[in-house]
Parts: structure tokens; C-alpha cells; sequence
């Protein structure tokens, strides 16, 4: 956007109304460019906080003089204290308001409803270790496409926390910081068995679910234990078309999830399956059959709630936005965890060994580096 020379202000009783190079117009309101004054008694020089306070602005605040400087800032004399303010006008630009919130940048999502994305969104592990354009590209086909692989990446133990550091630092669980998938005797999940698992959210019974899941292959010389993966927002967007009852009822219907393993652990939340944001975008699918509770709902509400909640789980199960394939060894399958949904099929843990380790980050953490890096590349 233009903003420079042409730019004109006006002020009135409560608020500066701007008229940009191309003609559009912004409103800032007094008390907004009070509260927000950039100056280094407002904002503390380098720590990245606020020290102004809301509450201490007098309601009146207004102007006593305001100009346009040659630099293409808005600077502020402010009415009844000693105060300047002055804003570049790219950054005004880049906060206007009057149209609302803005989607964060990098938020653009391609749903599978053609199908999952063709190719495979992929990266070489050196090029994620070794270079921000590497990393960045992961993350931005993570945040895009709902999944990346990592190719290539070394077959021993580790990998997949090593890979997560050049994000952040792992998110942990009563399963550990970096647990390995295989069958064995004892299991507290059933991941740790040889059954065929239908497409289910990890930690689905926590009311902050891990963001993205790293699964890396280390060995896999077993028959069967293919991988699927589901887009649970192409799925919900789908239900919404054709089912508006059901999508209605489980957008508003808090489904209860419980995991208890008689050793201590005994987590519990109740959300909506489809879970929208303010905007009413979708924030995330909650779904694993394995997991969910009894449910609670009143009694003349009961059999419409099983009957949405099979429908989407069928829905889920179509294998109509869904992605099959059989990782190899050095294979790290990552995923958005709030949006897309993962499974295998039974394996015969006789015909050979099948090894996989498995660790999560939090989504904050993931859309922090991806800002981070974006920002640098700008
Ligand atoms: C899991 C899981 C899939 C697999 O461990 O949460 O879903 O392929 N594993 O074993
Ligand atoms: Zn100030
Ligand atoms: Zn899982």
C-alpha cells in the first residue's frame, strides 16, 4: 500500500480518521493511539512489553496537535500532558482496524477436498537440519497441507527430538517425551499393540492437544502397519454441506474424552468434535473412538448424537480425504494434530520387526518459529 506524501488526516471529536495515497480510509481512535504509543516510556526499549496502562488514560484523551512529518510519520502532541507520540505510517497501515481482525499471515490453509496434496509434501532431513529455507518449507507445508515427511533422515533412536529442536524444545505427556511404537506385552496404549487403529487425534483427552506430531521410522521389515492420514477439516467442511444437523450438533455439543490407566493417569476434557475459533474457523477435529468417554448428553438428545457422531466418524473413515502409505526406514511422518487425523493397519508383529518413535510440539511454538523465520526472509 501506498502510504507516503498524499496522505491526509483528519481529526475528529474521538478519532483521526487517515485518507491514504490510493484513497482508502482508516480510523484510529484517540484512546487506541494513546494506548498504543510507541515511545520508550510506553513500550519498554527491549523488553517486548507494554508499560503503558489502559486504565490510566483519561477517557477525553485527545490530540492537541497532530502533523504529518516529512519522514512519513503521524506524530501526536498529546492534550493535558507532556507527551509525544509518533507513528510510522507503515505501521499504522499494517494495524488499521476498521474492517476488523486480520488472519494471521501464513494462515492459509488448502483442505484435501480434491483429495490429499499431490505430490507428497516433503523435505530432505539435511535440508531441514541445515538450513532456515529448509526448516521454513516444512513448516510452511505443515501449516498449508496439514503434513510434511521428512525424508532421508538417519534410522536411530532420537531423530525425531533432534529434528523438534530446530523448532522449539518437545512437549511432554504421561507417555513420555519421545515414545517408541512397537508391540509389546504390557501396552498402556494401543499403539503399542499390532491392532489396526482408525484415524484418531493423539492425546485427545487433554484440553491442549500437542500441535504436530513427529513419527519417525526406524525399522519396518513387518507385513501390514500401513499409515493413513485423514484431513479432519476437509471431512467437517464436507458434513457441513451435507449434513447441517450433524454439523451444527457437534460444533456446539462438548463430547466427553477420557484416558485412564489405572496407574495415576485419569485425563479428562469435554469439547465440541468440530472445534471452531472466535471467527468461527475451524480450530481443530477432536476425534478418536478409542478414547471417547460415555457419553453424557441429556437423554432426548442421545440417539441424534450418536447419529452425528457416526455419521462423521464413517465420514472420517471414507477414505475420501485421506492419504495411504507405508513408511519406510529414515521416513519422519509430521502432522498438524488439530487438523489432520492418523491411523495404520494391523500389523503381524511375527513377520518382522516394525519400530517407530513418536514425540509432539505445541502448536504455539511451530507458528512461533514459522512467524520468526518469515519475518526474517521478508
Ligand atoms: C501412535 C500411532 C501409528 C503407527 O503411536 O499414536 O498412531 O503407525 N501410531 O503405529
Ligand atoms: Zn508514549
Ligand atoms: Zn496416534
Amino acid at each position: 500500500m501506498r502510504v507516503q506524501s498524499d496522505t491526509g488526516v483528519e481529526q475528529l471529536d474521538d478519532r483521526l480518521v487517515l485518507t491514504w495515497g490510493d484513497g482508502r480510509r482508516s480510523t484510529f481512535h484517540h484512546l487506541w493511539l494513546r494506548d498504543n504509543c510507541l515511545c520508550p516510556s510506553c513500550r519498554h526499549p527491549s523488553v517486548p512489553e507494554r508499560l503503558v496502562d489502559t486504565t490510566s488514560i483519561p477517557d477525553d484523551i485527545a490530540p492537541a496537535d497532530v502533523e504529518l512529518s516529512p519522514d512519513d510519520e503521524l506524530v501526536i502532541i498529546w492534550a493535558g500532558e507532556d507527551h509525544r507520540s509518533t507513528f510510522p505510517l507503515s505501521w499504522l497501515a499494517r494495524h488499521s482496524y476498521d474492517d476488523g481482525p486480520r488472519p494471521p499471515a501464513g494462515e492459509s490453509r488448502i483442505l484435501w477436498t480434491d483429495g490429499p496434496p499431490d505430490p507428497v509434501p516433503e523435505v530432505a532431513y539435511d535440508d531441514v537440519m541445515t538450513t532456515d529455507e529448509g526448516l521454513r518449507r516444512w513448516l510452511v507445508q505443515l501449516q498449508r497441507h496439514g503434513v510434511s515427511f521428512i525424508r532421508d533422515s538417519p534410522t536411530v533412536p532420537g531423530t525425531g527430538p533432534r529434528i523438534a529442536g530446530r523448532v522449539a524444545f518437545l512437549r511432554n505427556s504421561n507417555f513420555g517425551l519421545l515414545w517408541d511404537v512397537v508391540s509389546k506385552p504390557d501396552p498402556d496404549s494401543l499403539a503399542y499393540t499390532a491392532h489396526a487403529l482408525a484415524p484418531h487425534v493423539d492425546l485427545v483427552s487433554r484440553e491442549m492437544l500437542p500441535g504436530v506430531q513427529l513419527l519417525h521410522c526406524l525399522v519396518f521389515e513387518a507385513t501390514g502397519g500401513d499409515s493413513l492420514l485423514v484431513d479432519g477439516f476437509a471431512c467437517a467442511a464436507e458434513l457441513a454441506a451435507t449434513d447441517p444437523d450433524a454439523y451444527e450438533l457437534l460444533t456446539t455439543t462438548p463430547l466427553p474424552f477420557r484416558y485412564r490407566d489405572g496407574a495415576g493417569t485419569d485425563v479428562s476434557t469435554r469439547v465440541p468434535m468440530i472445534h471452531l475459533d472466535h471467527d468461527g474457523n475451524f480450530h481443530e477435529v477432536r476425534y478418536s473412538n478409542a478414547l471417547l468417554a460415555p457419553l453424557d448428553v441429556p437423554a432426548d438428545q442421545m440417539l441424534d448424537t450418536y447419529r452425528a457422531v457416526r455419521t462423521f466418524a464413517r465420514l472420517l473413515r471414507s477414505g475420501r480425504f485421506e492419504l495411504r502409505l507405508r513408511l519406510q526406514p529414515g521416513d519422519v511422518m509430521c502432522f498438524d494434530n488439530y487438523r489432520v487425523l492418523h491411523g495404520r493397519s494391523e500389523f503381524d508383529p511375527n513377520s518382522g520387526h516394525r519400530h517407530l518413535q513418536g514425540c509432539y510440539l505445541d502448536r504455539d511454538d511451530v507458528l512461533s518459529r514459522l512467524r520468526a523465520l518469515e519475518a526474517t526472509a521478508e
